[in-house]
């Protein structure tokens, strides 16, 4: 199959609305990553996303809507949900909300009974949606547990020859996954960290949110809520290692040839070998999420490179993603230097 490249301009998105009509798969772009579209409502048209990302099928996927109204003949709206949709829609927020019994494919939602929706912050999407007439089911559009795409050449990396089409908005600027919050346990409970943190979400809704990723809610309970928090994820081929920055002199002393390193803008400037492999996270927290997932892909296509070392962020708003989506790329390995021992 040969991937047509879309523009963001309107004979393109409508052309690209067509394929998704005709049951076909076309990978869109949104303000976290790339996800790969089919109409939600087409059994066959969600086996072939399944199909190309060679994805479990417990693995349940995000339905992504265009406007607030396309959700209504599929979940029930709660009153919790409508407060988060006027604050944070749209944007890197997915809400899990119960099914309207019958109305949405088991293949949809991983045979449960509640449904991931998410409305993207990216007009050519929307109008993507809108165009096509359905909700579209949206996962990142990488090869399943590779990290996920920020750029339409990241997506063409994995899937050319296996979708239909690709529409080309540029760079997402979040970089990390949206935040997955369920609204059908008996507290609000954040099943995946992202943008939208722990105290916008408890703020919003005047009331204390669970964040079911930290250490202490995981320990309580081993079984992820959210099915594709189990796997592994984000992981290039090569070996990944995260050092803290205090570390950041004795990882030096360390380094060979093959080794590369990513980390923001005030340690590259004080990187002894000029030569050693390096990719900038920034100067921000928000460019570091930006700038993760490409550096990963980067250096993972590089043949002269065995291990990235990747600098660890705060605990702290978006850095509770990053950290999260880090530590999931490299297994959990730490580079041992005095600060982490
Ligand atoms: O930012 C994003 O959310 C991107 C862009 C493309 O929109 N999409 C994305 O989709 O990350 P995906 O499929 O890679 O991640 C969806 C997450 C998975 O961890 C999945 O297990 C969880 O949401 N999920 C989906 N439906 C669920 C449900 N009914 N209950 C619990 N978790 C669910
Ligand atoms: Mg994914």
């Amino acid at each position: 199959m040969q991937t047509k490249h879309f523009n963001n301009q309107n004979e393109d998105i409508k052309a690209a609305a067509e394929l998704l009509r005709a049951g076909e798969v076309v990978a869109f772009p949104t303000e976290t990553v790339y996800g790969l579209g089919a109409d939600a409502t087409n059994e066959e048209a969600v086996k072939k996303v399944f199909a190309a990302k060679g994805r479990p099928a417990d693995n349940p996927l995000i339905m992504t809507v265009g406007d607030e109204e396309q959700i209504e003949p599929f979940v029930m709206v709660t009153n919790q949900a409508r407060k988060l949709m006027a604050d944070f829609w749209p944007g890197s927020l997915t809400m899990i909300l119960p099914i309207k019994e019958g109305m949405v494919s088991m293949l949809v939602t991983g045979g449960l009974q509640t449904a991931a929706i998410r409305m993207p912050k990216n007009e050519p999407t929307r109008e993507l949606i809108r165009q096509a007439g359905f909700p579209i089911v949206g996962p990142s559009a990488n090869t399943s547990g590779k990290p996920s795409p920020t750029t339409a050449a990241h997506v063409k990396h994995d899937m050319a020859g296996k979708i239909a089409g690709i529409l080309d908005d540029g760079p997402t600027q979040i970089g990390v996954e949206s935040t997955v919050i369920d609204l059908t346990a008996s507290v609000p409970t954040i099943l995946r960290t992202g943008a939208v943190t722990e105290e916008e979400l408890s703020r919003s809704l005047g009331q204390t949110v669970v964040d079911g990723t930290s250490k202490k809610a995981l320990a309580a309970d081993q079984t992820p809520k959210a099915p594709g928090m189990k796997y592994r994820h984000y992981a290039p081929d090569k070996d990944v290692l995260v050092f803290d920055p205090l570390d950041w002199f004795d990882l030096q002393e360390k380094l060979g040839p093959a080794d590369a390193v990513m980390a923001d803008e005030a340690l590259l400037s004080e990187l002894k070998n000029k030569e050693q492999p390096s990719w900038s996270l920034g100067e921000s927290l928000e460019q570091a999420s930006e700038n993760l997932f490409a550096g990963l892909r980067y250096f993972d296509d590089d043949k002269t490179v065995d291990t990235i070392y990747v600098q660890s962020m705060p605990e702290i708003g978006l850095g509770k993603a990053y950290n999260n989506r880090l530590a999931k790329a490299s297994g959990g390995r730490l580079f041992q230097g005095p600060a982490s021992e």
